[in-house]
């Protein structure tokens, strides 16, 4: 029997040279332990033991031979809500297994044949590939120069959006360039929603990092469709956890096409109970070291003539560095800095159309693995140098 592969959006999959496959390269990587992890947006620096006794104990209690409740523990949903000042709102969370989850989950359940959808580039791609699973067309808009201050404006999203826009992509801080939005930018993309009866999808993954943070569900409470992960701040990706939060009438929907309706890995979710009931403990170390490590990297940079950063400081955990003006290909800039054990990631993997300006670092690790990157980033820079 034949079976058609799909075509959908391009997924940002790219199998680096020398490798078999997307996964025998992750692998390998994954597995060298002396690797500095800069090309995921990951979290190394929580050092308190506080998270792994939670699941130690619920593992020891063999808690796991049952299924957990399908939409999570109630203590875990509470403090979510909680942690966003959403607790007394009208909306219903449902915990699942990561911000990815969330997305596929939202676009599945807004959006159908003759809808477009506005999405920012770059952006993170594998969001624009759920999208055009459900709908007709992605308006995927270039945000990538100075004068939209490199992320998805409310003027650009009246300029692109039409009769036949159901959704608008709001990832913020935006992964990979660590642009974030104002509450005044945020108001108005709340008013464009309601005024034109369509959906803010609005990504949240990396809003602990921002200096400060708004959150669409506040001004347009039915039109919100929020994503909430717990693999960044709280450095538990590896975990795969997550959760939706929409108005009720929304995640009725989304309850009608859920998968995995057994419920999310229980053991995970004891973890994150005890990194939200931690959290005032450890967000300021986490945030302010991944800040000065941005210092270490804004440093380097600025000794390398043609290269610059086009977000600084980021909003996020990951900043792009825009090789362009040294003639350097940021995919030979990954593969040069990989020979030197450092895993980075060339801007194809964000962009379609800007990929070939920038790498994407993150550096949520030890100081010490940053100042190796500025290191190495600087010699590989005059190496590369075309120009
Ligand atoms: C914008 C954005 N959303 C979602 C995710 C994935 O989140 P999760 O691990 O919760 O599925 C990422 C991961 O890099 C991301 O950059």
């Amino acid at each position: 029997m034949e079976i058609v592969k799909k075509e959908y959006a391009k997924a940002a999959k790219i199998v680096p040279d020398g490798y078999a496959s997307v996964n025998h390269f992750f692998e390998e990587v994954f597995l060298d332990e002396d690797m500095i992890w800069m090309g995921q947006n990951t979290n190394e620096l929580h050092d308190e033991d506080d998270i792994v006794n939670a699941m130690t104990r619920c593992i020891e209690k063999r808690q796991y031979n049952k299924y957990p409740p399908p939409e999570g523990f109630n203590e875990l949903k509470t403090l979510i809500l909680e942690d966003l000042g959403l607790l007394y709102r009208d909306v219903e969370i449902l915990i699942n297994a990561g911000a990815t989850e969330s997305l596929y989950l939202a676009m599945n359940a807004v959006l159908d044949e003759g809808h477009n959808v506005i999405t920012p580039d770059p952006g993170y791609l594998i969001i624009d590939n759920f999208a055009s699973r459900f709908a007709s067309e992605i308006r995927s808009i270039p945000i990538y120069n100075e004068e939209c201050g490199y992320k998805l404006t409310p003027k650009l999203v009246r300029e692109n959006m039409d009769e036949n826009t159901r959704v608008i992509l709001l990832i913020d801080p935006l992964n990979p360039l660590g642009s974030s939005y104002t509450e005044a930018e945020m108001k108005e993309f709340a008013e464009i929603a309601i005024e034109n009866d369509i959906f803010l999808v609005h990504d949240i993954t990396y809003r602990d990092f921002a200096d400060e943070h708004f959150l669409a569900v506040k001004y347009a409470p039915k039109n919100a469709i929020t994503m909430y992960s717990f693999s960044k701040s709280y450095g538990l990706a590896g975990l795969r956890l997550g959760a939706i939060i929409a108005a009720p009438y929304i995640t009725n929907v989304v309850k009608s096409i859920i998968i995995n309706d057994v419920g999310t890995n229980l053991v995970a979710q004891a973890g994150a109970i005890e990194a939200l009931k931690t959290k005032p403990h450890w967000l300021d170390f986490v945030k302010n070291t991944t800040r000065s490590n941005q210092e270490i990297i804004k440093a380097a940079v600025d000794k390398c003539e043609g290269v610059f950063l086009p977000v600084y400081p980021s909003q996020a955990n990951m900043m792009a560095i825009d090789l362009s003006g040294a003639g350097i290909d940021p995919e030979d800039m990954s593969t040069y800095l990989l020979s030197k054990k450092i895993f980075t990631r060339q801007g194809s993997y964000t962009s379609n159309r800007f990929g070939d300006n920038f790498l994407r670092v993150s550096f949520s690790i030890a100081p010490e693995k940053v100042e190796r990157f500025a290191e190495e980033f600087v010699k590989a820079v005059e190496v590369l140098r075309t120009k």
